[in-house]
């Protein structure tokens, strides 16, 4: 399938995070771009897969600006100050980016309706827009019946679809999202995939990142895919998580697809890969 690579999204360079002292994320280099196909609205969606506690919730919370790297830096597009011809980049800041965490944390005392209204509380839309605007997505992502329920009344897939349109509405660039299939029900896999799709054709730049460990969730679902694990140097395996495999589904010619064989192939690539790491 063609498609054109345009202006950087995301570029991390040299990013390390130590917690006390204790190097958790170290060397981490990467830069994804936006991708263009004729007549589709493309969502980049990029995974990052890895075993339990390789760093994939501290990258992202990295990638978030909720932690500051302990060297190198997380640069995003300055939406407000670039151009269609002149892109201009800054630091990623807490707040500039969207992120739904493991837990799809919401405000325990606010309903749907009540948490959508706050996250649009600094829109320049009017009452009545903003309104309008929470009765369209409210309906659009399967919410109608609950709206005036409180986190604790409803589900898990409830509650993760609740913390994606109030971080599509308060966030810009790229949405990351922190283990979305995990903690939910066998059911809910293909209600998540939908809402990352439409993620992909509704928030600002089209961006996912998503984290998994399971490898052909991240296969079929991914045009970029970054694997985080333990390397190993001079024979000896470290204990500090650092990017060990890329691989773009795209410049393969599997992104998009059907998934078959080529994709099977690449699970059972990726998954000795992980193995070793
Ligand atoms: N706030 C923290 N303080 C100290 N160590 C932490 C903290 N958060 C995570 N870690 C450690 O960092 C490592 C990576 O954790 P994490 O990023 O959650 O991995 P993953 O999301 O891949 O499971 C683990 O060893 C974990 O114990
Ligand atoms: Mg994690």
């Amino acid at each position: 399938m063609p498609y054109s690579i345009k202006d950087t999204i995301l570029y991390v360079e040299n990013l390390s995070v130590a917690y006390d002292g204790k190097v958790i994320i170290k060397d981490i280099n990467f830069t994804e771009k936006d991708i263009h196909r004729e007549d589709v609205v493309t969502g980049q969606v990029i995974a990052i897969l890895g075993r339990s506690g390789r760093g994939k919730s501290t990258l992202f919370k990295a990638l978030t600006g909720l932690v500051k790297p302990t060297s190198g830096q997380v640069l995003i597009r300055d939406i407000k100050n670039s151009t269609e011809t002149d892109i201009k980049a800054k630091m990623v800041e807490e707040g500039d980016v969207g992120f739904v965490d493991q837990k799809y944390t919401l405000f325990r005392n606010k309903t749907i309706l009540q948490a959508l209204k706050f996250a649009l509380r600094t829109s320049n839309l009017s009452e009545a827009e903003k309104q309008s605007k929470i009765e369209t997505y409210i309906k659009e992502w399967g919410l109608e019946k609950v709206k005036n329920q409180y986190p604790n009344e409803l589900s898990g897939g409830q509650r993760q679809r609740t913390a994606v349109i109030e971080q599509i509405f308060s966030s810009g660039n790229y949405m990351i999202m922190d283990e979305p299939f995990s903690g939910l029900d066998v059911g809910n896999v293909e209600d998540v995939k939908r809402s990352i799709h439409k993620i992909g054709e509704d928030h600002t730049l089209n961006t996912v990142i998503f984290s998994t460990h399971d490898i052909e969730l991240a296969v079929s679902l991914a045009d970029s895919i970054y694997v985080i694990g333990y390397p190993t140097i001079n024979g000896k395996l470290e204990n500090y998580g650092t990017i060990v495999g890329h691989f773009d589904l795209k410049a393969m010619h599997i992104a998009w697809q059907k998934f078959g064989a080529s994709h099977l192939q690449l699970v059972e690539q990726i998954k000795t890969l992980m193995l070793n790491s």
